[in-house]
């Protein structure tokens, strides 16, 4: 497949538009509108086709790059900070700006290093709301100098309770209000869905590992509860209206064996390994006292935002990594598809497809459908095309003799399964996301230094600035999510046109960036990239003219980029969702201010970003906060176009 612009205009409705159509039954699509827009792609069901037009140009002027200590939007744009770190869910404890609160003070408040999120609209007279709805927020770590006033000095139960406390997921309640001029968001207070998901949050497992010999622990020993969720990295949305978070770098909060075993080692479960010293006060996290603690996490977690009171369910059926996102679709038969990266250099893309179909007439039966089917692994082949090998036992080698008992096996030790089939060792597959019309899938790759032997779907050695690779299953034509083979090519590489080295300049037709990170189409299908240079590379070195990280837009059909937003330093841009009518776009600012080596020094634990005091006068001269932001229009328009 060539870099022409997009021709498969297969006709995938918008979501909203099959949901007034399948679902008659007001409380079922009530239910169902809740979801928001954009997020969830469903197939051709026999519906009129949408008009051929393709509506996603950019319709803003690109801004600079920039190096200052501040968020830069085009001209004409609002910003706004929504929720920073520490902010009290709902008539919670106020933020003490010397990370003062306890721990059970932060259990109400905003966690760490927001991430992934999603805005699920309330329905009034049959129209999902652009403003008021839930939003659900991961926090995916912590800054241990930051999160205590002495930092991590004099290590305690306390604080261990505190860093489990700002692990996790928000769910608030949002709504844009108006006194006078002055128009703004800001959280319901008190709110009956607020609600913090912690590391210490009980939950349910289910799917074909739960229950098994490998995930029983002295707290469980049915091996179906777990506590808590953890590195909570991107997310997915599913057609029944639930939030899936996804557990990513879990290996880090584990301190290994000395002698790791070999599947500790392939997840890199290693003594000391991240500095995280939970352990010391919380049994579960030291390896050689609760060995199987550690196959509990590296899952996708679900979480029901409208039911404060419901249980998350971790998903064994969709495999054990370290899961960046999963993006939800559905195939044309109404089968569930997810997308997932494993985000580590050389890891694979999966692709998770369920052996029910979806019936927008019982949602309540959603679940189920992430707890039987089938993961897969990508295999890219050098011809364009490329295969979805079944993690199955008992095919392609996955069965005892080759060391996998069951399919439970499989699952708990996803990465070895992959290995064993063949799969392609990717540049660090982070976000996925569907094109809302044509069906056509991008996954950004966001680098990978250390590769020796190039293949064509990660063509360069020294990949430092990163690429997005994107592809269409089955035969190209329609919504074939289920396919068990794709058509692929490179969307785009990042580099520097200006780099003295030709291999990374990259082929970018508009503004220059690297390290594609989020990735999300919005409902027009604009393509919104968001980068994540690390704190070590940023602004140094080859990395000089990228400026700070941040957020690009671009138009699929003729490829063009343009840079939209520039965040503070230290940053990264991650969280991208919006209201149903796009006037509202919601992101995270992670980690801003971090300095080199990815934690604040603790005697210096101010030395952070600075905020315009103009706009931001609740974060001006504290400790540096990850936060949520809103971005709208000065005339009230759809952001982007
Ligand atoms: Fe949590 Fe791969 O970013
Ligand atoms: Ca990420
Ligand atoms: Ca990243």
């Amino acid at each position: 497949m060539d870099d022409d612009p997009v021709s498969n205009d297969s006709p995938n409705p918008h979501f909203e538009q099959l949901l007034t159509a399948l679902a008659p039954h007001a409380q079922i699509r009530r239910r169902l509108l809740q979801l928001g827009l954009g997020s969830v792609v469903l197939p051709f069901l026999g519906l009129p086709a949408l008009a051929a037009a393709d509506r996603s140009e950019i319709g803003f002027r690109a801004i600079a790059a920039s190096t200052e200590d501040l968020v830069r939007v085009p001209e004409a744009y609002i910003l706004q900070v929504l929720y920073a770190w520490g902010d009290p869910i709902s008539n919670g404890p106020a933020f003490r700006s010397d990370a003062g609160n306890s721990a059970a003070e932060q259990a109400e408040q905003a966690g760490m290093h927001h991430d992934g999120m999603h805005f699920f609209p309330f329905v009034s007279h049959g129209q999902p709301s652009s403003t008021h709805g839930l939003l659900c927020v991961n926090h995916e770590y912590t800054d241990e100098n930051l999160l205590h006033p002495d930092g991590g000095a004099n290590w305690s139960e306390a604080k261990t309770l505190k860093s489990q406390n700002a692990h996790g997921v928000s769910v608030i309640e949002i709504e844009l209000t108006s006194r006078g001029k002055d128009v703004r968001w800001q959280l319901v207070r008190p709110s009956t869905y607020a609600r913090r998901i912690t590391a210490r949050t009980p939950m349910r497992i289910d799917g074909p590992a739960a229950g098994t010999a490998a995930m029983r622990t002295r707290d469980d020993a049915g091996g179906q509860r777990v506590a808590g969720t953890l590195a909570n990295c991107a997310m997915g949305v599913t057609p029944w209206g639930t939030y899936l978070t996804c557990e990513e770098h879990f290996n880090a909060y584990f301190n290994g064996l000395d002698q790791p075993t070999p599947t500790q080692k392939r997840y890199g479960i290693r003594a000391r390994s991240a500095g995280y010293r939970w352990h010391e006060h919380d049994r579960r996290f030291d390896v050689a006292s609760e060995p199987n603690e550690a196959n509990r996490f590296g899952w996708v977690v679900e979480i029901d935002p409208w039911n404060p009171g419901s249980e998350p369910v971790k998903h064994t059926a969709l495999g054990r990594f370290k899961h960046e996102g999963a993006m939800l679709t559905l195939a044309g038969d109404g089968r569930v598809v997810v997308y997932m990266g494993d985000d580590e250099a050389f890891e694979y893309l999966y692709k998770y497809v369920s052996r029910d179909r979806f019936d927008a007439g019982k949602p309540g039966g959603g679940a189920a459908l992430l707890a039987l089917g089938t993961l897969y692994v990508a295999r890219f082949a050098a011809d364009g095309r490329g295969q979805w090998i079944a993690l199955q036992h008992g095919q392609n080698g996955l069965d005892a003799a080759h060391g996998f008992a069951d399919q439970a096996d499989v699952l708990i030790h996803t990465r070895q399964a992959a290995d064993r089939v063949g799969a392609t060792k990717m540049d660090r597959p982070e976000w996925v996301a569907v094109h809302p019309r044509t069906g056509e899938v991008y996954c950004s790759l966001t680098n990978n230094r250390q590769r020796s032997a190039v293949d064509p779907a990660n063509p360069r050695a020294d990949n430092s600035f990163g690429h997005i690779i994107r592809w269409r299953e089955g035969d190209g034509q329609g919504a074939a999510a289920a396919a068990t083979s794709f058509a692929w090519d490179i969307f785009v590489l990042c580099g520097d046109p200006q780099h003295p080295d030709p291999d990374k300049r990259g082929n970018i037709r508009g503004d220059a960036f690297a390290s594609p990170d989020g990735l999300w189409f919005d409902p027009d299908g604009r393509l919104w990239i968001a980068t994540d240079i690390s704190g070590s590379a940023v602004n140094r070195g080859d990395h000089e003219r990228f400026g700070n990280n941040q957020l690009l837009v671009a138009d699929v059909a003729s490829g063009e980029i343009r840079r939209f937003l520039t965040g503070p330093r230290g940053c990264e841009i991650t969280g991208l969702t919006a209201s149903p009518d796009g006037c509202n776009l919601f992101i995270n600012v992670q980690h801003p201010g971090e300095v080199v080596g990815g934690r604040f020094a603790p005697a210096k634990p101010l030395t952070g970003a600075v905020w315009p005091a103009s706009q931001f006068p609740e974060l001006t001269g504290g400790r540096s906060r990850s936060a949520t932001m809103v971005i709208r229009r000065q005339d009230g328009g759809i952001v982007g176009c």
